[in-house]
């Protein structure tokens, strides 16, 4: 009857996947709308960890079904990988999973494509997860990609992988000297998966919507983050997808008068992995200590994640290009250990202020600081506000009123239970 969106408003790594998880115990149906195995998904239930990349968080709930929309790009040998996964770990998912035959895919040529443009691009690295997702996205945008409702139809497989192996064999060898892709051994393990994944293949919008309209509720997961969108993020260093709420529309196809909260996962203190601008980054022992308590290195790629103070202009840029209702704080508590905590509440460029994030020459810009005091008491047992410190309590009322959008959820720890619903 209802969607919620679930959206990142940094760089991505926001704790996103603890409230999918969280909210999911109340939804019916919950769908990941772009990206693709780059996004690294921790949960943790009842004191084990689990990640996944593609696979929506939701799967851990007996009832839930998940989808993958439209707008994501899918590894099928990813997917696989995930789905022995779960097997391995005991969680069925059997009618439990339907995947959007639009799907573009991503295929083992896109990931070699994508390592050696990274490798090739001295000094100009975008940082990529390795995972093809850029170089899969522009195939869909160059209209030669190839889709999982093709595999179901091998006239159509054929001529759509010919068509693709023929274009990307020029690339992988006259400009990269890679080995060239040979077309049997592809069609043979497409055709394979395609027969595997066939009783979990529909038109997902179609899905969605006949469902949302019969009274289901809906959770779509998005994946990176605004600053990483590749309309609304710090371009060129970003993913190839939209995460910002536009995308979750055209990324599951579901009409978007049904959408109704769009809940934005914001960390107390900001991280980014991978190149490009981040004004509030320290490069000093306060954010290694940030790194270590928070434990912030890369679920996907296991990188150590750049780390500094909380981005208040960042979120404003979040919450207007996302239409945030609300906001789900994360990880307040690794910033108990300080004795002063920094928030950037502006920048200026040349001395003068900026009235907003600006698109490009966000390197250029200085930073307007505040200071607040620490707390320096664990808060990981608090379930409601009053049980927080005064000091801690005001540092979220600040960032509550530089952002302008109310605080729904804090998060207090990894698990489902360490949370305060405000
Ligand atoms: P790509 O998405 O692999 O092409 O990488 C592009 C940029 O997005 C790089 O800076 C990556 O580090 C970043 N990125 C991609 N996925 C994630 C994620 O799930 N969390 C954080 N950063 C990500």
């Amino acid at each position: 009857m209802s969607a919620k969106l679930v959206v990142g408003t940094q760089w991505g790594d926001e704790g996103k996947a603890k409230f999918i998880d969280y909210l999911s115990s109340e939804i019916d149906i919950i769908a990941r709308y772009q990206g693709g195995a780059n996004a690294g998904h921790t949960v943790k239930v009842d004191g084990e960890t689990w990640v996944f990349h593609l696979m929506p968080s939701g799967i851990l709930y007996p009832n839930t079904v998940c989808v993958i929309g439209n707008g994501v790009v899918l590894d099928p040998a990813a997917l696989k990988t995930e789905l022995d996964y779960l097997k391995n770990r005991g969680i069925d998912h059997k009618n439990r999973l339907i995947l959007s035959d639009a799907c573009h895919l991503v295929l083992p040529l896109h990931k070699d494509i994508d390592a050696a443009r990274e490798s090739a691009a001295a000094g100009k690295k975008i940082g990529t997860t390795k995972r093809g997702i850029g170089v899969a996205y522009g195939d869909k945008v160059t209209r030669i990609g190839l889709r999982l409702g093709d595999l179901l139809d091998s006239e159509i497989l054929k001529e759509r992988l010919e068509h693709l192996i023929e274009v990307k064999n020029r690339v992988l060898k006259e400009i990269y000297g890679l080995p060239a892709i040979d077309f049997n051994t592809s069609y043979d393990e497409l055709a394979r998966l395609g027969a595997e994944f066939a009783p979990m293949i529909k038109n997902t919008s179609v899905y969605l919507n006949d469902n949302l309209a019969a009274g289901s509720t809906v959770l779509l997961e998005g994946a990176q983050g605004t600053g990483l969108d590749i309309d609304f993020g710090t371009y060129p260093y970003v993913t190839s997808s939209n995460p910002t709420t536009g995308g979750a529309i055209s990324g599951s196809g579901i009409r978007f008068q049904y959408l109704k909260e769009v809940i934005g996962i914001c960390k107390a203190y900001v991280t980014r992995v991978g190149e490009g601008p981040f004004p509030t980054e320290l490069l000093d022992e306060s954010g290694e200590k940030l790194r270590q308590a928070g434990n912030e290195f890369g679920a996907t790629t296991g990188r150590p994640r750049r780390c500094g103070w909380f981005d208040a202009e960042v979120l404003r840029h979040a919450a207007r290009v996302n239409g945030l209702t609300s906001l789900a704080l994360t990880k307040i508590d690794i910033l108990s250990e300080f004795a002063e905590i920094k928030i950037a509440t502006g920048y200026t460029r040349n001395s003068t202020p900026l009235e907003h994030m600006p698109s490009s020459g966000l390197e250029k810009v200085d930073v307007t600081w505040e200071t607040m005091p620490g707390w320096q008491t664990d808060i990981s047992k608090a379930r409601k506000m009053s049980d927080l410190p005064d000091n801690c309590r005001r540092y979220i009322d600040r960032l509550v009123e530089l952002a302008g959008v109310p605080v729904q959820f804090i998060s207090v720890g990894p698990g489902r239970e360490d949370t305060i619903v405000v």
